[in-house]
Formats: structure tokens, C-alpha cells, sequence
């Protein structure tokens, strides 16, 4: 390739702007200024622009066959050093553009590397850079999900009609199968995927063009550049497209919602790991020991989840007030974007593969399960609704329900140790001859989950109904998390 003189810049800090002040830039500015501690995961995405970019100044006559084709070579090289780690951002570099604009200088030469900053502005690229990385976590973080969403429906299938205590504010409400329950988390999950699938409809509309805040004047076609760096659209007004970030902070919502939905599963999992309820194990992979207390088993993997939601919640809301009330065209205020993200991004990429371990390998105890589902009076519903079929109002039926339980209350027992004389005392004048025995089918756990066979019940038809509703959509969303956002740009880099 034809490299221009090299030796000038090297390693020499550049600025972008300067012109027009008479010194550099304080110390205590520059410290201030800096980005590319965090920025400079955005190099392979401000290449993929650039090379874009330059594809454009040549369609638009601004820069010659040969000059279009050196500085592809050029920006190949740039990527090659970028990749390899001989290019990395120096001290002086205020972020990942400066660098990177200093690495292709190196290269390419003033002359030649200088020209392909016309009709562009770290607005409009920061704008479009973040879009990009974001749009490929997006899809990577849709993996990480399903991956969660197929163990936790591994689990249901595995419980199959095993039975367990439901509850509501923590006390024995009414019994449900296992299965019912640990599909109640993976729809939570699947709406966070389908929420990315949808984020990334609006996030599919490319900034570049858009210039400082007005456009450019040279020419350039922004349909051409968005194409080649995997935009399906230009966003519409170039003032919003350098200046909001309701982009950022969706994602950043559907991060902080997928970190809370994960957080309610692993408190369930705490819960169910104490000696007291005894219904899960955890593998010994996927749990810690204690440094003082031998006999210690922990579920630290549940309480960091539990932990890290704070954390991504934080994130979104830092990003909200950083957002609110901001002038509407860009303001440096908008660097503070990228780090919120880049947290939750890290975070959840480090925590999901290790959650799904987890659920993946927890071991349920389905008898003790199946022995405290029926405790606590949970089939006190289902007598209200047995005298429901009989004729009885509701509102008496559940007084009469309650005569029950407080009658196994005072014998020290639970709704099934009533014998029929005392059923037959409470339900007398209620029910023309009682038929206890018909009663008594209902006591029974099974008998209550059977019965809840309406849409979204908990019968074990209608769950295996769900889990293979919810399978469907599973398979499906994996066309998601493995499509490619990156457009011709990326992909033709030199990597
Ligand atoms: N580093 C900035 C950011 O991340 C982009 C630079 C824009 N700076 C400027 N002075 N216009 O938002």
C-alpha cells in the first residue's frame, strides 16, 4: 500500500480543534475531557464509520480513485494496528476519534488522512457509534437471555406435574405446579427480548450526516453511509439525531428491567435454598463456602444478581438525569452516555452466563415440595369454590371456607383432618346433604391444580400448553440474537 510519511505523527498527541486559541488545552481540562478510558470500545465502530465515510467523499467527487483507495488501505492498517494492540490511544488523546484520527495520520500522512474529516463531526459519529456497539449488544444480550429462558424451560418440563406451595405476600395461597411457577419468570424474560427486538426498530436509523447539529454542505449522500454501516434508515431531523439519547436510555431501561426480572428469580431461589424451606440445592459449581463457617453453603450467584439489578437501575437512572432538561443540540453533557451502558452492558454479560449455570444445575426437592403444597390451609379456595358449584353465594362460601380453617386451627390440624361430622355441622343449612367424601377430592393438591384448567392456569395441561407457547417464541427470537447489525463497513474491516 502507499503510506505517506509516517514518522511526524507518531505517538505525537493531536487535537482536533485549535485554531482559534492561542494555548493548549489546561491540564486539568484535558484530565476533565478525556473519554477514551471508556470510549475506546467504540475503535472498530469509528473505523467501520470512517471507511464509510470516505466511500461517501469519493461518491461525492471530494476525493479521488486513489485517494479514496489509499486511505481504505489505510483504515485497513488502522484496524490491523487496533486489533493487534500496536495502536492504542496515548494520554494526550481526548477520545476514541482523536486517537483514532492520530492513528491514520500515522499512517496515510497529513495530507491525505486530513481530508477525511470534511462533512463530518464527533456529533454525529459519537451518535452513531454508540447506536451501533449498543445494537450489537442488544443481540448479544438477547443470547445471553434465551440461554437463561431455555434452562428455566428445561426445569418446567423436567418438573412435569409436580406440585408446589404458590403464595402471595409469602403465605400459602393456593398450590401450583413447579413448572407453572418457574414459567411465571421465563414471560418476564421474554418480553425484555422482545422489548430489545423492538428497541432496535428505532435504534435502526443512522446519525452520520447529520454533522455538529445542521447537516453538511458538501454533498454527501447520509442513505449511502447508513446502508454500509447497517442502518435500514437516516434519522429524519439532524438536530435530534446529534442531540437525544432516548435511544441510549431505552436500552438502558430494558438492561435495568432485565436485572430486576432476574433479581425476583434469584430472591425466590434464596428463599427456596434456606434450611427452613429446604425445596432446591444448588450445585456446588454454582455456589460459595463461607471463610469461618465450614458447614456453610451460599447462593452468591442469587445475591449479586440481586445486587447488580441496584446497579443497573443506578445506571438508568444517572443516564435520565443526566438527559433531562438538556439544550436541544448536542452538549458534552451526551459523553456521559456511553459509561451507563457500558456498565450494564458488562455487567449483564458477566452475570447471565453465570445465573443460567445456576438454574441450569439446581436440583428440586419435588417430594417436600409436594408435602407443603396442601399445608397452610391452601385448599381453602378450593372448598369456597366446591360450594360455588353447589349453589352457595360466594360471599357465604368463603365464610363457611373459613369455618373450616378455623376448625382445623383448633384441632391442631390442617382442612383435610376435618372429619365429616365437622364438615357436615359448618355446612348445614347451607348444602341440602353434603356429599363429604365429593368434598374431599378437593382437598388434595392435585385436585386443586386440576382443576385451574382455564387459559393460564396452573392444570398441568394448560402448562404444558405455555411451555411450548413460550418454546415457539424462544426458537424464534435466536434469528434475533444472531442477526448481524453491522453493515458492508464492519465487516469488509481488516479483521
Ligand atoms: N467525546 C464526545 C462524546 O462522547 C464526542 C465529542 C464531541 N465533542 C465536541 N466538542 N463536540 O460525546
Amino acid at each position: 500500500m502507499t503510506t505517506h510519511d509516517t514518522t511526524d505523527n507518531a505517538n505525537h498527541p493531536i487535537a482536533l480543534w485549535g485554531g482559534r486559541f492561542s494555548s493548549g488545552p489546561s491540564k486539568a481540562l484535558a484530565a476533565l475531557s478525556k473519554s477514551t478510558q471508556f470510549d475506546w470500545r467504540l475503535a472498530d465502530d469509528d473505523i467501520a464509520g470512517s471507511r464509510a465515510h470516505a466511500h461517501a467523499l469519493y461518491r461525492a467527487g471530494l476525493l479521488s480513485e486513489k485517494e479514496y483507495a489509499d486511505l481504505s488501505l489505510a483504515l485497513d492498517e488502522l484496524q490491523k494496528r487496533v486489533d493487534d494492540g500496536t495502536f492504542a490511544p496515548i494520554e494526550e488523546d481526548e477520545d476514541e476519534a482523536t486517537a483514532l484520527e492520530r492513528g491514520l495520520l500515522e499512517i496515510a500522512g497529513n495530507e491525505l488522512g486530513g481530508k477525511l474529516r470534511a462533512g463530518r463531526s464527533r456529533n454525529d459519529q459519537i451518535a452513531a457509534l454508540i447506536r451501533m456497539f449498543l445494537r450489537r449488544s442488544a443481540r448479544i444480550i438477547a443470547g445471553l437471555l434465551l440461554s437463561v429462558c431455555d434452562v428455566l424451560i428445561k426445569q418446567s418440563k423436567n418438573a412435569e406435574d409436580a406440585v408446589m406451595p404458590g403464595r402471595t405476600h409469602m403465605q400459602h395461597a393456593q398450590p401450583v405446579l413447579l413448572a407453572h411457577q418457574l414459567m411465571a419468570h421465563v414471560w418476564p424474560l421474554i418480553r425484555d427480548i422482545q422489548r430489545l427486538i423492538d428497541w432496535d426498530l428505532r435504534a435502526n436509523e443512522s446519525p452520520y450526516g447529520a454533522g455538529a447539529l445542521a447537516g453538511n454542505t458538501l454533498g454527501l449522500n447520509p442513505e449511502e453511509v447508513a446502508k454500509e454501516l447497517g442502518f435500514a434508515n437516516v434519522c429524519a431531523n439532524s438536530i435530534d439525531a446529534t442531540a437525544s439519547r432516548d435511544i441510549v436510555a431505552e436500552f438502558s431501561f430494558i438492561a435495568a428491567m432485565i436485572g430486576v426480572d432476574i433479581s425476583r428469580l434469584s430472591e425466590e431461589i434464596i428463599i427456596w435454598n434456606t434450611q427452613e424451606f429446604a425445596f432446591v440445592r444448588l450445585d456446588d459449581a454454582y455456589s460459595t463456602g463461607s471463610s469461618i463457617m465450614p458447614q456453610k453453603k451460599n447462593p452468591d450467584i442469587a445475591e449479586l444478581a440481586r445486587g447488580k439489578a441496584g446497579r443497573l437501575i443506578g445506571d438508568l437512572t444517572g443516564l435520565m438525569a443526566t438527559l433531562k432538561g438538556l439544550p436541544t443540540a448536542y452538549a458534552r453533557d451526551l459523553q456521559e452516555d456511553k459509561e451507563a451502558v457500558f456498565d450494564q452492558i458488562d455487567t449483564l454479560e458477566v452475570l447471565l452466563p453465570a445465573f443460567c449455570g445456576m438454574v441450569e444445575t439446581m436440583k428440586f426437592d419435588l417430594q417436600r415440595l409436594k408435602e407443603q403444597s396442601s399445608t397452610g390451609f391452601a385448599l381453602a379456595t378450593d372448598i369456597a369454590e366446591w360450594l360455588v358449584k353447589h349453589g352457595v353465594p360466594f360471599r357465604n362460601a368463603h365464610t363457611l371456607s373459613g369455618l373450616c380453617v378455623k376448625r382445623a386451627e383448633e384441632i391442631g390440624g390442617d382442612l383435610a383432618d376435618l372429619t365429616d361430622n365437622d364438615f357436615a355441622n359448618i355446612l348445614q343449612g347451607f348444602v341440602d346433604e353434603p356429599n363429604i367424601s365429593e368434598l374431599r377430592k378437593v382437598l388434595s393438591s392435585e385436585g386443586s391444580v386440576a382443576a385451574r384448567c382455564g387459559r393460564g392456569g396452573t392444570a398441568f395441561v394448560r402448562v404444558k400448553e405455555q411451555i411450548l407457547e413460550a418454546e415457539t417464541k424462544v426458537n424464534n427470537y435466536y434469528n434475533f440474537a444472531n442477526s448481524i447489525s453491522d453493515g458492508i463497513a464492519y465487516r469488509s474491516s481488516a479483521k
